[in-house]
């Protein structure tokens, strides 16, 4: 990452890049909560958490990236080895923890974004703040990144931060959401916010996300984040348990999340935006989220197992099959 770093800052090879990797069509454009995106592909949170690679990563045919998740105070995360590949399987288990350079650092990485390219911000709480001052935390970072980001992400999903995901139960989500946006509401110009969940919610808990969505407003989900769940993987067990504690993500949470994506987009009639993301290895698994109802995808692990013109080739079969 640092030599693709260096590289996409030279000027020949960003044009070789841009040329091999790019994907400029009309036919790829998306207005999606008000924004317009260059294409539908984008880098999922996580990977670029401190903002260090967007001009980067938009030159190898990214549409939009999210960066974060950030926390108001710079932390360390847990403690290495904290990400582990199952190659067998085409996945990966991460316990990182929001390691993370702080909220100021990414904005002030951020004065320097690129042009025509969408930035969404994915923000968090810190490990030390208890829950009752999570909104604290969330309220913070929105604050700080406003400037410089197209829309934001809210993290509650996240399994690596003790307590993080009690914040999806219905009263304190829309506490939560509500202070978010009730501060969005006062700006000029109020920005895009969506909600990032976990795969590993049941109907009923999928359904009181969709009506605080409806009674706070919110723009759109982002589904989903990465499972606790061990099934579907070839691995040998013995060796999944001796990896320990995190989430799962890549190719066996593929079906997983693709059914959330289904479900949202049939209980609201096709009303509520959805980006898609969880286990897109291939171009075909960009479109099967898409038909499951997603209008934007992202992706993570796929980008570590396929190789860095994945967001091409979705792009190019997206153009092809005319989606
Ligand atoms: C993630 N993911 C993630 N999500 C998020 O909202 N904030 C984060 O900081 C991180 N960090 C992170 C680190 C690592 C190492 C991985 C593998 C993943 C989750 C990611 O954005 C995505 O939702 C899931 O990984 C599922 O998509 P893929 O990886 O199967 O394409």
């Amino acid at each position: 990452m640092w030599l693709l770093r260096i590289a996409a800052a030279l000027p020949f090879t960003a044009s070789i890049w841009r040329k091999t990797f790019g994907s400029s069509s009309e036919k790829l454009e998306r207005t999606v909560f008000g924004i317009r995106f260059p294409n539908p592909v984008g880098l999922a949170a996580g990977f670029d958490k401190d903002g260090r690679y967007i001009h980067a990563m938009q030159q190898l045919g990214f549409g939009f990236i999210e960066v974060g998740t950030v926390t108001p105070v710079a932390q360390p995360g847990n403690p290495k080895p904290r990400l582990f590949r199952l190659p067998a399987d085409q996945a990966l288990i991460n316990r990182m923890g929001f390691n993370n350079l702080g909220t100021q650092a990414l904005a002030n990485r951020l004065k320097y974004r690129p042009k025509n390219l969408i930035i969404g911000g994915n923000i968090g709480k810190n490990k030390n703040t208890p829950n009752e001052n999570a909104t604290d935390d969330y309220l913070s970072s929105f604050e700080t990144l406003f400037p410089f980001v197209d829309y934001f992400a809210v993290n509650v999903s996240s399994p690596n931060t003790p307590g993080l995901r009690a914040l999806q139960e219905k009263e304190p989500l829309l506490h939560l959401l509500q202070a978010l946006q009730s501060a969005n509401r006062v700006k000029p110009n109020p920005k895009p916010i969506l909600l990032k969940i976990a795969p590993d919610l049941t109907h009923e808990q999928l359904d009181d996300i969709i009506d605080v969505v409806r009674l706070t407003q919110l723009d759109g989900v982002i589904a989903t984040n990465t499972t606790m769940s061990r099934d579907n993987l070839t691995t040998d067990a013995g060796h999944v348990e001796s990896i320990g504690a995190g989430g799962l993500s890549g190719a066996p949470m593929r079906a997983s999340s693709t059914a959330v994506i289904h479900y949202l987009h049939k209980k609201t009639q096709g009303r509520l935006p959805i980006i898609g993301v969880g286990g897109i290895g291939t171009p075909d698994d960009a479109i099967e989220k898409l038909k499951a109802g997603a209008s934007l995808v992202q992706i993570y692990t796929g980008m570590v197992y396929y190789g860095p013109h994945l967001a091409r080739d979705i792009n190019k079969m997206i153009l092809e099959e005319g989606w």
